[in-house]
């Protein structure tokens, strides 16, 4: 697994005593979180605060306080200063997808290369074909399957490649080859990479994983101890009455 970290680097991303609600709900309150490790799976059940953790680090998010920090800049921070720091795959691909084509929804991802959009529009076209995808390039992104959705935003995230990936559920809709692949790539890919999911096999070898549990750490070590122990929480739950169908 490539080292993305330098002892000279910022840590990547830092939690300090994050406090944050979404409506109503506290999902947060006092998380601290230091992610410095070049791979991290994050799990736990439906709710726990995943996808808000991700929310948070894009700066999409604002926490009620606490701070958040990214490469050592403030999350919140312009998006100016946060361009090539941090870039997320969105659980729902269609949150992520601005353009009706592949190729102009890849070209956004070079925008700031300060080239021209017809010459960006060329290079998403050669990314495509070296893929043997090119006959996706004209295609309008309302025609693509979801999983062919979700295939554009991981190829549109590696495009812009900031320094640290956040991967939420990036497998749900991906078949079999691509699950595959995606693996193959977050394994090979130069940056930090998150991954939230509930595919446990797609994160159990990483060196570190956290298990979210109503928006606090419940377990974080190694991938392979976090996830037999989510397991063995999962199943103990499923003993109890109001799980059993018997
Ligand atoms: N837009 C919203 N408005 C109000 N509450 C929200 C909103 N989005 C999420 N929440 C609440 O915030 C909490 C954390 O949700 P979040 O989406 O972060 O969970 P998650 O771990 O990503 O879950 P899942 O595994 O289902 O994707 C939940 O209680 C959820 O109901
Ligand atoms: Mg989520």
């Amino acid at each position: 697994m490539p080292s993305v970290l330098s002892p000279s680097d910022p840590t990547p991303i830092q939690l300090d005593h994050v406090r944050l609600l979404r409506g109503t709900t506290t999902v947060f309150d006092g998380l601290t979180l230091r992610l410095n490790e070049s791979r991290i799976g994050l799990i736990g059940d439906n709710g726990a605060g995943k996808s808000s953790l991700f929310r948070l680090i894009c700066g999409l998010d604002k926490p009620q306080s606490g701070s958040v920090t990214v490469w050592g800049h403030d999350a919140q921070s312009k998006p100016a200063e946060r361009v090539g720091l941090v870039g997320m795959m969105f659980q729902n691909p269609d949150d992520q997808i601005i353009f009706p084509t592949v190729e102009e929804e890849l070209a956004l991802s070079l925008s700031t290369n300060g080239l021209s959009r017809k010459v960006n529009c060329l290079q998403a076209r050669q990314v495509l074909t070296a893929r043997g995808l090119g006959h996706w390039a004209e295609r309008a992104i309302g025609s693509l399957s979801q999983g062919q959705r979700q295939h554009v935003c991981w190829l549109a995230l590696m495009m812009a490649s900031p320094k640290s990936v956040l991967l939420d559920e990036p497998f749900s809709s991906l078949d079999l080859p691509g699950r595959a692949m995606l693996d193959l790539e977050i394994a090979k890919a130069s940056q930090q990479v998150i991954v939230s999911t509930h595919l446990l096999d797609h994160v159990r070898g990483f060196e570190r994983v956290i298990w979210l549990d109503k928006g606090q750490v419940r377990s974080d070590s190694d991938g392979a101890s976090v996830c037999a122990t989510y397991e063995a929480d999962v199943a103990v739950r499923c003993q109890s009455p109001s799980m059993r169908i018997d």
